[in-house]
């Protein structure tokens, strides 16, 4: 579903994403690991437009993404939860929620999207008038999901969902994010510094180093002395 090829993206002489291949098939779960200013976040920036890459290609479906505006990548159903969710702390939350579906024109649509968010994060139902700077960590987390699925997404984009959260919470998370994928064929592409948890729930991992694709194997078969080496900056 999404396949990235050669990807090259720089801030000035910075090649934060250094030559990266990949592919995520559709209704799959990749997790792309790496320590702290690996390019995670960089490489997550340029697949969804933020960021325009210097030379590589980028096909979503059967379209080439790479320079795309970012609106326009988000209305194709390929839609990303930044670092840190992106939450409107100063809008309720049934506010935000509304922001993720409001491009879409169908008002029953929408209602039915609000419903499935709020049978998939129940904490968010009992705060639905709560104004977002309330909401604990992980609630944010969840809104900022939720908010990406107002729009019907195909595949989400998820930076660091579990940063700064307790375990308990992050686990709650993969959990939904095993469901997305088991109950809808949602595809996620997930970009954790938590190795562990990632490889939990994902199918496939990717780890990064300085802006190059290290690791490329299935989740199972990554061990904790290979992590380790990574994150030590050893290979
Ligand atoms: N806006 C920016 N301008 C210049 N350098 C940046 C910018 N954002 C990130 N970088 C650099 O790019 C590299 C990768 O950063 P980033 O993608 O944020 O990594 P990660 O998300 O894995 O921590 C780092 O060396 C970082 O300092
Ligand atoms: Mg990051």
């Amino acid at each position: 579903m999404l396949e990235l090829s050669a990807v090259v993206a720089a801030y000035g002489a910075v090649r934060a994403v250094d030559g990266v291949s990949m592919a995520v098939p559709a209704g799959t779960l990749t997790a792309v690991l790496g320590a702290n200013g690996a390019g995670k976040t960089s490489l997550l920036r340029t697949i969804s437009g933020l960021v325009t890459p210097r030379s590589g290609s980028i096909r979503f479906d059967d379209t080439d993404i790479a320079g795309v505006a970012p609106d326009r990548i988000a209305r194709m159903g390929l839609v990303h939860v930044p670092e840190h969710g992106g939450v409107i702390t100063e809008l309720t939350v049934r506010e935000n929620l509304r922001l993720g579906g409001l491009w879409r024109r169908d008002k029953a649509d929408r209602a039915a999207a609000l419903g499935e968010v709020l049978d998939l994060f129940p904490p968010l139902a009992v705060r639905l008038a709560a104004q977002a700077s309330t909401l604990s960590g992980g609630e944010r987390q969840m809104l900022a999901i939720g908010r990406a699925l107002m729009s019907r997404p195909r595949m989400l984009l998820l930076d660091e969902p579990s940063l700064g959260l307790a375990p308990l919470v992050t686990a709650q998370i993969m959990r939904v994010l095993r469901r997305l994928r088991e109950d809808r064929g949602l595809t996620v592409l997930l970009v954790e510094q938590n190795a562990r948890s990632a490889l939990s729930v994902a199918e496939h991992a990717y780890v990064l180093a300085l802006g190059r694709v290290v690791v490329d194997a299935p989740a199972h078969s990554i061990t904790a002395e290979a992590l380790h080496d990574v994150y030590l900056g050893a290979t």
